[in-house]
């Protein structure tokens, strides 16, 4: 039996290391040479501006100019068109990629127009893209930053995994410093994004609380983040029976993580993230298929902070952030949580756990508890996967955020916008006794669903300027969507590294 525990063990251990195994299938490599021979051409073009490319002739030029027009291209955003290869051109293959008016390209839009040429450039070619056109640096780089985002590839778990070689890609900038410079961040958000997703993906089976905290910490100290990790017999001697409670039923009982990027010396963020690694309910059971399918990505935000930390220490930011990952593993048996059944948070509020699968929370008010108590922050960010009712106010793409803290809730829209992970703002209240309980301090549920998970962690959040974000729905995609393959998106890592660094430089 304990060898064959042994065996699963490592054979975890092995899939969680494969899923980090060259997910980066493009080197992008800038220069500003004249482009030399290659398979394909890709030239990117504003709106309404004439095509060139360096070393054209006059004749070329406006032989590609009236293609273009026969085929209707304009430049807009999203047009494309395979233009047939005069002998002039150096290519097999030309391609022209419209990025509409100059001056209007943001780095959403740029990723996505990355992200759309994946599909259309085969693999491992030899390919020659001219962005000389666009005066952009940042956003440049963001089109090959989403190249990067939607060649993701999860595949650990297929028997035949196609295997995808390393290739170069040839780009030709008229700044070649400034984008390599900004490539080089959206390098480290994109491992950040690709830790979230590796994390969110992993099923419950293997993804349990020790497998992850275990595939995180080797993953995160290479890049001089200090890693510590609390066993379930230190969680529950801290105090923090909330945390233990939800894992109590399980083989595999709560762990807690924490993840320190100190790139300052100032008073650190925290950021804490739910990591209940799966989400049966509990004995309040997910009782149909499409309610517990897919809770594996339970974890998502706890994938999201660390990530997020990763993004920060692989730019070398200026920052001082930690990652504080609570991570349960929801189940049931005879030692499970019960209806009605009390714990004790670390902070010594006693909860009456009303509904077990409103474990999210119970986690959180630990991981919370545990930042202020070790970290004294400047300022506290929770994201969860915490409530159905969030998914049914504002659906899968915005989440909610609240907060009281208006400094906080400004950076957070403006992340969100530039990032486009958006966020809306949900009320913090009057709800009167909204999670009064008769039996124990507080309750763990409460109406409206969203606005009680938020109002029960304010409360472990005590004077800390506070942020909650319910991220429910936006972290997994049957489909793909966007700048995202197919699966986990790693949804929070954009939002939180841009606005960890726009909250930091605000005065302390
Ligand atoms: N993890 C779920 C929330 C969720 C729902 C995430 C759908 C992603 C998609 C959370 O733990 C949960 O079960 N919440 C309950 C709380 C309720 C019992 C108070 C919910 O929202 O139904
Ligand atoms: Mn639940
Ligand atoms: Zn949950």
């Amino acid at each position: 039996m304990k060898a064959m525990r042994f065996v699963a063990l490592l054979a975890g251990l092995l899939l969680s290391m494969q899923a980090f195994a060259s997910q980066f299938v493009i080197n992008h490599e800038f220069s500003q040479s004249t482009p030399g021979q290659a398979d394909i051409m890709v030239v990117f073009a504003h709106e309404n501006q004439p095509v060139t490319v360096d070393g054209w002739s006059t004749e070329l030029q406006q032989l590609v100019n009236a293609a273009l027009q026969a085929n209707d291209f304009t430049g807009k955003q999203g047009q494309r068109v395979d233009v047939a290869v005069p002998a002039e051109v150096q290519a097999k293959r030309l391609i022209v990629v419209g990025m509409g008016e100059a001056g209007k390209l943001t780095r959403a839009k740029a990723e996505l127009a990355g992200a759309n040429l994946v599909g259309v450039l085969p693999q491992e070619r030899n390919v020659t893209l001219v962005a000389t056109l666009l005066n952009d640096a940042n956003a440049i780089a963001a089109i090959a930053h989403g190249m990067d985002l939607k060649n993701y590839r999860f595949d650990t778990y297929k028997s035949k995994a196609k295997a995808r070689s390393k290739t170069t890609y040839h780009w030709h900038v008229a700044n070649q410093a400034a984008v390599t410079q900004h490539y080089t961040d959206y390098l480290a958000i994109a491992k950040g994004v690709f830790l979230a997703r590796d994390i969110t993906n992993l099923p419950g089976g293997d993804g349990y609380p020790q497998a992850i905290a275990e595939m995180a910490a080797k993953a995160l100290k290479p890049y001089g983040i200090k890693v510590t990790i609390l066993k379930p017999n230190q969680v529950r001697k801290a105090g923090m029976g909330a945390l233990y409670g939800v894992s109590q039923g399980s083989e595999h009982k709560s762990y807690l993580l924490a993840a320190q990027w100190e790139g300052s010396k100032e008073q650190p963020i925290a950021l804490v993230g739910k990591g209940n690694t799966f989400d049966t309910g509990g004995y309040n059971l997910k009782t149909s298929s499409a309610s517990i399918v897919r809770m594996q990505t339970d974890k998502a935000g706890g994938g999201a902070v660390l990530g997020t930390v990763m993004a920060l220490a692989a730019q070398q930011a200026p920052v001082n952030v930690v990652a504080v990952v609570p991570l349960s593993h929801n189940l049931i048996s005879g030692s499970a949580l019960l209806p009605g059944d009390v714990v004790t948070a670390g902070d010594g509020t006693t909860i009456e756990v009303v509904n077990t699968d409103a474990e999210g929370r119970l986690i959180l008010a630990d991981g919370i508890w545990y930042a202020r108590d070790k970290f004294k922050p400047r300022a506290i960010a929770d994201i969860a996967t915490l409530t159905g009712s969030k998914v049914g106010a504002l659906g899968n793409v915005y989440s909610a955020v609240f907060s009281e803290h208006d400094d906080i809730l400004a950076t957070m829209k403006q992340a969100g916008e530039t990032t486009e992970e958006l966020v809306w703002e949900l009320p913090l209240g009057p709800y009167p006794g909204i999670i009064s309980s008769h039996l124990a301090d507080i309750k763990n549920t409460g109406s409206p669903g969203a606005q009680a998970g938020a109002i029960f962690l304010q409360h472990f959040a005590k004077d800390t300027p506070w942020i909650h974000i319910d991220m429910a729905g936006n972290a997994f995609s049957e489909s793909p969507r966007g700048i995202h393959p197919a699966g986990a998106n790693g949804y929070g890592v954009r939002l939180l590294t841009e606005w960890v660094k726009l909250y930091s430089a605000q005065a302390n």
